[in-house]
């Protein structure tokens, strides 16, 4: 069977997880667009189930039609007219566009003008019109415009991405995106022979992600690529016995991640429990977690305060193998925090993500 080309989309600053788990996937990678949140690659069309169902770091799986420059709309009708849209025939269809740089035209004057390219071309090659259905169509054409590139494919996944997880039942206000969750655990060098503590766990994203990464539980059972072509992968879910924690000051968000993780089908995995961050005790492999970041109620000073006693109560739980990693967007007040306490930065990185310029950073005792 013939290699596909594919292109996948993921919060900036993570492609090189990405590419790691595309390759362990089945994927040849071609291109990584670092701090873009898009890797290339190709691979086998059965790579469409394996990655829609089990990839934790992607957001969304396009098949690419065309990558191309442009310089105007004109330039978007012609590049999309030339292709063959044969896998459309008595499908409907929509166009989603995207447009990032500076232009004299809005993503919705993309969509107009791809939209009308697909038609044209559709009815050129088959003598058919073809159905547009904006609200549920069977085949989502995704048009996006990067400054002066054109990419034109085929959303795998459908509208809701792949950061959307079935099993979140309580909403945080501040809840972590899991896919950076789960690039937090690859970056801690998690395992599932590894005790875990999220000490400020809010809604229990990264307990409840280690608990279904370890037992290979598939991110979803349904997406777009579905309504194209029938597909069926056998899933692997496999009971294996974890160390999980998870520890949250209130009770609201505490009651909020029991509820995720019983929904996620892992009550009996993670332990919660209502305490504080800066009072844990035990000894840990891997410690992760999101702290508050000071962008609504919390004061710097406050932030600092918190940062300051979580940090010596982390190194207090920590062996010379320990990994602690923490994503916050005041990393230079961590940074600070940590080294007062003689924790060692192994490895930082800036992941964006909702508008917000991130910091990962790793963090061993020694
Ligand atoms: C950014 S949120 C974490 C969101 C979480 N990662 C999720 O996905 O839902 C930070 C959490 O830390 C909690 N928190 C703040 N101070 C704490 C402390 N001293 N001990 C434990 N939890 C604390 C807050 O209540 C909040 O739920």
């Amino acid at each position: 069977m013939a290699n596909v080309n594919f292109y996948a989309t993921l919060c900036p600053g993570l492609e090189d997880v990405a590419a790691e788990e595309i390759e362990k996937l089945g994927g040849r990678v071609i291109e990584i667009r670092q701090n873009k949140g898009r890797v290339f690659f190709e691979g086998s069309r059965k790579m469409i189930p394996a990655i829609n169902s089990y990839s934790r770091i992607l957001e969304r799986l396009n098949v690419l039609l065309y990558r191309g420059r442009f310089s105007d709309l004109n330039e978007i009708y012609s590049a999309v007219k030339k292709l063959d849209f044969e896998f459309l025939k008595r499908k409907t269809f929509a166009v989603r566009s995207m447009r990032t740089g500076v232009h004299n035209f809005t993503s919705v004057d993309v969509a107009r003008v791809a939209g009308q390219a697909v038609i044209d071309s559709f009815m050129e090659s088959y003598r058919e019109r073809l159905k547009v259905n904006l609200n549920a169509p069977d085949v989502i054409v995704r048009v996006e415009v990067v400054d002066d590139e054109l990419f034109v494919g085929v959303d795998t996944t459908g509208d809701d991405a792949l950061h959307k997880r079935w099993w979140r039942v309580y909403n945080h206000p501040a809840h972590l995106n899991a896919t950076i969750a789960c690039a937090m655990l690859i970056l801690a060098e998690w395992n599932v022979k590894k005790s875990l503590i999220d000490p400020m766990c809010g809604s229990g994203t990264i307990p409840i992600e280690a608990a279904l990464m370890g037992r290979n539980v598939p991110n979803r059972r349904s997406f777009a690529y579905q309504k194209l072509c029938n597909s069926d992968l056998g899933f692997g879910e496999s009971k294996k016995k974890m160390e999980l924690y998870g520890v949250e000051k209130f009770r609201k968000h505490l009651e909020g991640a029991i509820r995720n993780a019983e929904n996620a089908g892992v009550a009996d995995t993670v332990t919660f429990s209502q305490g504080d961050a800066t009072k844990i005790e035990g000894i840990y492999d891997v410690i992760i977690t999101n702290p508050p970041y000071g962008l609504r109620i919390w004061k710097k000073g406050m932030i600092r305060k918190l940062y300051e006693k979580f940090a010596e109560a982390a190194r207090d739980c920590m062996h010379d193998e320990s990994r602690l990693v923490v994503i916050t967007v005041e990393h230079r007040i961590f940074r600070d925090c940590a080294s007062k306490v003689g924790l060692s930065l192994l490895h930082e990185r800036f992941v964006k993500y909702g508008g917000l310029l991130t910091k990962v950073m790793v963090y061993s005792l020694i």
